[in-house]
This record gives C-alpha cells, structure tokens and sequence, in this order.
C-alpha cells in the first residue's frame, strides 16, 4: 500500500509521464550518454535502476551487460517502458512494479545499482539507499545520479520550496555534504565523484511537471524564481535572456563502492 507522499509521486508521474518519457528517452540522447558512460557497465554484469522511469537508462544499458531491469512506483511510468522497450526490441530487459524504499529483490542479486533523479522524491532517501546496497553483491557498485542542492539553510528552504510548488512530489533536494554523509552512513566508499551545473529553460522545465504559462501554478513559480534573482535567494542561477528565464540545477553522479 503506497504511503501518502508515495500517492502524491503516482498522480504526479501518471499526470506527466507522456512528456516525461519524450524528455528522458528521446530528447537527452547526450545527458543519457554521459551516465551511461559514468555508470562504467561491464559485459558480465546484472543490474537494477530503482525509481527507472520510462527506462531510458535500463534500455541504452542493456546491450552493454547481460540482464537490466527497472522497477519503479508509478504503473504509467511503467507502461511507458515497456512500449520504449518493444519500439527498440530489447530482449535482455525487464520492468517491475516496487518501492524504492522495499525492493522486491532478495539481497545480492545485482553487480550495478542505479537510481537516477529520484531520491528528491523519496522522504527517507537513508532508506532507499539501505535498500539499494542490500540488493548490491559485496563486490557490487551503486550508482547515484540526483539534483545537488544549495548548502545555505536560508537558500535550500526557499529551493525546496518552489521546487514543490512546481511538483508535490519533490520531497527535498540534497546538498552535497548531506549526499555524503548519506552514502558514509551506509558505509559506501566513493570512487568517483562529478557536480556539474546544467542550465535549462524555465518554461520547458514547468511544462515536464504539466504547468503551462496560463497556469495560476506556472505564474506563482514563476514571480518566486524572479523575486529569487538579487543575491541568488533560492540557488537557481536565474538569469533574463530573448527566450525568458533560464536556470541552473546542479547535478551529481556519484560511483561507490561497498566498503565495510
Ligand atoms: C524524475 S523521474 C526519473 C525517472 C528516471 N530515473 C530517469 O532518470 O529518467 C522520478 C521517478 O521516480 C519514481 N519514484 C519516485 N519515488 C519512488 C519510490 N519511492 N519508489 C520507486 N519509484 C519512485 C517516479 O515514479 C518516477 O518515475
């Protein structure tokens, strides 16, 4: 029985799951080139991208490794990936239905695990991320892929708070000392570590979460993201150019390692 917050991801992802998958399997052929080349795929190798999507990932991975598989909350997302995967004729893959924060997998079963965007979602990522080494073999890697957030206290609750005015399902972005502390408390050892800022239009971020400019959401968002301009007030980078307002997200991949 999903919880409240996980309801709240369901009907978010159903809503927008069309122009979510458009983004993610077909627009950002090089963002998914990147993680696909990060993620350090080996021919031998199982693995399992948890809160997968529209299995953008789980389906470039495939014809590198032996088995991919995705599992994610949200039944839309699913049916998304399994027409991506028949449109593409992949034969090494699957997709399940699950919670991140209870896999339906027994434990080592896997030589990679990814999760890629999602653990703003996750209320408890400490539990999500317990689940995804659990199901890691010991000489296993976990991949980690998410937004990076501002450090400032001030900056990060202004953050967060337009971040969940354009999407109830955004939990809390992570800054980058609190990812650290997350993956030492599992006793994750990083083997490889890359932040890097990626600019985007505001207005085709708002439409993805289904708001478009005649929206009462898109304009409060919108004024928020304006008013944050002195001083950088929410960490979004917001600048003014021909084609409206552009803005930064920092973003983070990380590799670890089981290392206890
Ligand atoms: C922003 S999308 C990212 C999808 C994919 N990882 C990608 O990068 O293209 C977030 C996904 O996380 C899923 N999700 C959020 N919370 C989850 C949870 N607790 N367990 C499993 N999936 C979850 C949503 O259903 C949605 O498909």
């Amino acid at each position: 029985m999903p919880s409240g917050h996980q309801q709240a991801v369901q009907e978010q992802f159903t809503r927008t799951a069309e122009a979510f998958a458009k983004f993610a399997t077909r627009d950002t052929p090089d963002m998914l080139a990147e993680r696909v080349d990060f993620a350090g795929l080996r021919p031998d190798d199982t693995i399992l991208d948890v809160a997968c999507g529209p299995g953008a990932f789980v389906l470039a991975a495939a014809p590198r490794v032996v088995f991919a598989r995705g599992v994610d909350l949200t039944p839309e997302m699913l049916r998304q990936a399994r027409a991506f995967q028949a449109e593409r004729a992949v034969t090494n893959a699957a997709f399940d239905l699950g919670e991140a924060e209870k896999l339906p997998y027994v434990d080592a079963s896997f030589d990679l695990v990814s999760c890629q965007f999602a653990f703003h979602h996750i209320p408890r990522p400490e539990a999500a991320l317990a689940e995804m080494r659990r199901v890691t073999k010991s000489e296993g890697r976990i991949f980690l892929v998410d937004s990076v957030g501002p450090e400032d206290k001030a900056t990060s609750e202004l953050h967060n708070q337009i971040e969940r005015l354009r999407d109830p399902s955004h939990a809390a972005t992570l800054s980058l000392p609190e990812f650290l502390q997350l993956f030492a408390a599992q006793k994750l050892a990083v083997e490889k570590q890359h932040v890097l800022n990626r600019r985007r239009s505001f207005n085709k971020w708002m439409l993805r979460a289904g708001h478009d400019r005649s929206s009462a959401g898109y304009q409060t968002v919108r004024r928020l993201m304006e008013e944050s301009i002195p001083g950088d007030r929410a960490g979004f980078g917001v600048t003014i150019d021909s084609d409206g307002l552009r803005i930064v997200h920092q973003e983070g991949m990380f590799l670890l390692r089981i290392s206890a």
